[in-house]
């Protein structure tokens, strides 16, 4: 299946490439943009990046096989990102990952049989000063513990699909 970027999208794109001194720089962005449009990434987003910075589908693979946000196969509408590295390790995000886990039925990167919910297992996410914390799509939820935890996805199951 073909992908192509809206017309709105394609000039945030001409917005983005003025930012960077090359096209090559401004992949992350439109990557951002691209999972925005299409929801993750696919080979045909990845081929429609490369034509429209003018840079190789190579570029566009390594910059997404590399980090770990943007996503190769659909996710949750809720997509939950859990940080376990050393400041929220030590401030209980294992005991958060675990409660999530039991909760939702669902373990690293999987996606509930609804649809609503994905889940992962990340690194730091810079906010170690307000661990343990975790991510729902945009959004950082921090100085957490399961309680907290509990009312934030209670909101969520209790929200429309
Ligand atoms: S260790 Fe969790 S945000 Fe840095």
């Amino acid at each position: 299946m073909t992908f192509k970027f809206t017309e709105e999208n394609l000039k945030r794109i001409e917005e983005v490439k003025k930012k960077y001194p090359t096209s090559l720089a401004a992949v992350m962005p439109t990557l951002y943009i691209a999972q925005e449009q299409n929801g993750y990434i696919t080979n045909e987003v990845m081929e429609e990046i490369a034509n429209v910075l003018g840079v190789g589908k190579i570029d566009v693979l390594s910059v997404v096989t590399f980090y770990t946000m943007y996503h190769t196969k659909p996710m949750g509408k809720y997509h939950i990102q859990v940080c376990t590295n050393v400041s929220c390790m030590l401030r209980g995000a294992y005991e958060i990952w675990n409660f999530i886990k039991e909760r939702l039925g669902i373990d690293h990167m999987e996606v509930t049989s609804d649809g609503k919910f994905s889940l992962e297992e990340v690194e730091c996410m810079g906010a170690c000063g307000y661990a343990p914390m975790i991510a729902i799509n945009e959004d950082y939820y921090e100085n957490l513990n399961k309680e907290k935890v509990e009312e934030i996805l209670n909101s969520l199951l209790n929200s429309e699909l």
